[in-house]
């Protein structure tokens, strides 16, 4: 024997009274019950199989505010018109809108329907208006009125020229059509039966109260059972943004393989963005093209002389670094100019100037700048992961399982490393991410171990083993973004529709 709680008797019963298949929103207004209650019951009815759960694509039309007025008032050329006809049938046409009580601004519109429509035609100079036969009630007239009395309207019920019709009033701008999911529940012989032998009322209780525990009650009761996956209303609670939850992860992950956080300013001295990581120069990525320059003010303070002095000679002939050099002069000013930073290892670089003894885990997730043009997979600013890891005795081989450690734990597992080029790091390479939603490889981040030319200026002593990459492009893949943008352009209904837990 079924038993049905209250909300599934009543929908039952109230698809029966409404002829045995009736839609969710008339059973709702013809029962009282909530939507969401309606909902949870049918989800129940049709697992008995008691009913039947149709989904039917609709074109629902309502009447906008204008579409409203004219379905009181008629529309401005029938306004016209019966003005027309109580001045006789002829008359200028100054007269007929005034008694017409017309405004201005439709005249010209009820003017163009009026001939269209055969009804009226506007003779000689002085612009008369003459009726040419009895205007007798369109299409659209019709709808209008249906439209009114009924509220929202399925057009698939409708006449085929009532469908047209309401095409024609759409054209007007005074009516909407939005695409809307119907349920439909229709009876099935099984719940014919159910209802013709008498239904039987379960007696549940969805509250388990203190006063039901203490006087053990509990025991006798039947406690109602909840469906956690049955969908309910849906609830926009405030929730951190998508980008910071990955940001939020990734700091996670770091902190769960044992890095600790480092963070720096915004606002970098060219010398430790570029100088201290053995980037002459004149490197092209130096250029406006790719860097920020501060013009107020332009320039920062250096560190203290020894460092820049074994930077300065490093860059000039390559001072005890074994290395030759870039071969130029090197030059203060150009190190001291303030600009955005372009990578977090700047940060890097500097923390490790002044900590040098392994064993090093640090890592940082922030904000760095760029002049790229704006596109769907490039933006002006954004996160940057970079990790690095300092002991006696690592290699490339950590660095790589290090990488596949800490991807593979935001989901990417197939990662390979194809060999790259960076000022700072020999060997270098990039880890490459394969997306199968994409079907294509990605660039994740660059990484390497620094040389000789940029740790020993800084006196370390230890192989240094490093990697940066974008945070933007993770979130993409986590949240199937096709561009970037959509990232920071906080669109409400995107923000809502993400869910709270990925
Ligand atoms: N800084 C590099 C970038 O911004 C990434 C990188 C970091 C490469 C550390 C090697 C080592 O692309």
């Amino acid at each position: 024997m079924i038993e049905l709680r209250e909300n599934e008797q009543r929908t039952l019963m109230t698809i029966s009274s409404l002829g045995g298949k009736a839609d969710v929103d008339q059973i709702v207004r013809t029962s009282g019950l909530a939507h969401a209650s309606v909902m949870r019951a049918s989800l129940r009815l049709s697992k008995e199989k008691l009913v039947k759960v149709i989904e039917q694509k609709r074109a629902i039309a309502t009447l906008n505010d204008e579409g409203k007025a004219y379905a009181r008032k008629g529309l401005p050329e029938r306004q016209l018109m019966k003005s027309l006809i109580k001045l006789g049938g002829k008359a200028r046409i100054g007269r007929v809108v005034a008694n017409a009580k017309l405004e201005n601004q439709l005249v010209p519109i009820a003017l163009g329907w009026l001939r269209q429509k055969g009804w009226a035609r506007m003779e000689g100079q002085d612009r008369t208006l003459k009726a040419l036969k009895e205007p007798k009630k369109g299409k659209d007239e019709i709808v209008l009125k249906i439209l009114a009395e009924n509220g929202a309207t399925i057009t698939e019920e409708l006449k085929k020229e009532e469908q047209e019709a309401i095409a024609a009033l759409r054209k007007r701008k005074l009516v909407e059509v939005e695409k809307k999911t119907l349920r439909i529940l229709e009876l099935q012989a099984k719940g014919r039966k159910l209802i013709k032998k008498g239904l039987k009322l379960a007696k549940e209780v969805s509250q388990l109260t203190p006063k039901l525990i203490i006087t053990g009650k509990w025991r006798k009761t039947k406690l109602r059972k909840f469906d956690v996956t049955a969908p309910g209303p849906p609830m926009n609670p405030g929730k951190i943004h998508p980008l910071q939850q990955i940001i939020e992860r990734a700091r996670e992950i770091f902190l769960a393989m044992g890095f600790t956080e480092i963070r720096g300013p915004l606002i970098e001295t060219a010398f430790w963005n570029f100088d201290a990581l053995f980037q002459p120069q004149d490197h092209p990525a130096r250029e406006m093209m790719d860097t920020f320059y501060l013009s107020n003010p332009k320039a920062g303070k250096l560190p203290e002389k020894k460092v820049v002095n074994a930077v300065a000679k490093t860059h000039e002939n390559g001072w005890i670094t074994g290395s030759k050099g870039w071969g130029y002069n090197w030059k203060t000013q150009e190190a001291r100019r303030l600009l955005l930073r372009t990578h977090t290892t700047a940060e890097t670089i500097k923390y490790l100037s002044k900590n040098k003894n392994p064993p090093i885990k640090v890592f940082s997730v922030d904000r760095v700048y760029r002049n790229e043009q704006l596109t769907y997979k490039h933006t002006a600013e954004f996160y940057q992961i970079e990790g690095i890891v300092v002991d006696k005795a690592v290699t490339l081989c950590d660095l790589m399982g290090t990488l596949k450690a800490f991807y593979s734990r935001f989901g990417l597992r197939k990662v390979q490393f194809w060999p790259c080029y960076f000022p700072y790091t020999e060997p270098s390479a990039q880890a490459m991410v394969y997306v199968p939603r994409l079907q294509h490889w990605m660039e994740l981040c660059g990484m390497g171990m620094f040389r000789p030319e940029v740790l020993s200026p800084m006196g370390i002593e230890y192989p240094v083993l490093a990697w940066g990459g974008g945070l933007e492009r993770i979130a993409m893949v986590e949240l199937g973004l096709n561009d970037i943008r959509q990232l920071y352009g906080n669109s409400l209904s995107w923000i809502r529709r993400t869910p709270l837990c990925q």
